[in-house]
């Protein structure tokens, strides 16, 4: 189980209000967004060993079996939206949460390694599965709710830390933290350095309580360091099914988080998120 007083280090720094540790749950996103519907305000971390109802970005299902994972939701609740003469402007830029989050990620991942003396040489598939060595190992499902003018941050990490084996479906694709290394990870270290970087990267100095703006940034240099697919060919897909040119190829990211592609007549556009997967030419990066 994971150890709640390990992580109070994260309350003391003022980043999480609540902790609350399950042996069980559906989804620790759905945990969240009760807590909100029930009228909480600021700042919680919510962990389970097992996820019964695990969910992925894009309608998919997330694998979340018993003790072999971080599955985990940090909420921000009680944000503001900001305001003009005319009313609500927005919540200024929350999906590149995403992005940050991915980045938090893999960087906290290779730091714990590397202070275990063991690589861990992870990567970004834009805009946030984490991958080691073409398989992933980590995925991120962000999530916003708003209500009057309040909004709530859902970020949903999950990240394989001690899995042996993968069943069929995965076994192509996923990877754990011990099939890279050879042991398992301390989770709660994990946990508290993701958390720790994810709120670095918001200029706001007071995420605590509420009525407080969020004003995210991405560090591009950093990011794109870790890109698996930069400089390579990508295939973008949607439901819309709107990219005639593929393959592109992927050049970079903006400060608002949408991925640059380049077409093979050297014409740039930028994709942004929300429904787009990409893959590599050959296969998942
Ligand atoms: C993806 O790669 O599609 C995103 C997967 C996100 C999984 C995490 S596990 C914790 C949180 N709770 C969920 O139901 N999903 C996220």
């Amino acid at each position: 189980m994971i150890d709640k007083d390990a992580l109070r280090v994260l309350s003391d720094a003022g980043l999480a209000d609540r902790i609350i540790t399950f042996e069980e749950v559906t989804s620790t996103n759905d945990v969240a967004k009760n807590l909100v519907r029930e009228g909480y305000r600021g700042t919680a971390l919510i962990t389970a060993e097992l996820q019964t109802a695990g969910r992925g970005r894009l309608g998919r299902s997330w694998s979340s079996p018993a003790g072999t994972g971080i599955w985990m939701s940090y909420l921000v609740s009680g944000i503001e939206a900001e305001r003009d003469a005319s009313g609500i402007k927005g919540f200024g830029n929350i999906s590149l949460y995403t992005l940050i989050t991915g980045l938090a990620t893999a960087e906290s991942l290779r730091e714990y390694s590397s202070e275990k003396g063991t690589e861990l040489p992870c990567l970004i598939k834009w805009p946030n599965d984490i991958v080691v060595r073409g398989r992933k190992i980590c995925g991120i499902l962000t999530e916003f709710i708003s209500d009057s003018g309040i909004g709530s941050l859902i970020i949903g990490i999950g990240i394989n830390t001690g899995q042996e084996s993968f069943p069929d479906e995965l076994s192509v694709k996923g990877t754990s933290y011990f099939l890279e290394t050879g042991y398992r990870p301390e989770r709660e270290k994990i946990i508290e350095k993701i958390i720790r970087k994810i709120m670095q990267a918001d200029r706001a100095s007071d995420l605590s309580g509420i009525g407080h703006l969020i004003r995210p940034e991405i560090d591009i240099d950093r990011y794109c360091s870790l890109m698996v697919n930069l400089n390579k060919e990508v295939v973008l897909t949607s439901s819309n099914g709107d990219f005639p040119d593929n393959p592109y190829i992927a050049r970079g990211i903006t400060e608002q988080g949408d991925l640059v592609v380049e077409d093979r007549y050297g014409k740039r556009l930028k994709v942004t998120s929300g429904e787009v997967s990409v893959r590599g030419v050959l296969g998942y990066t």
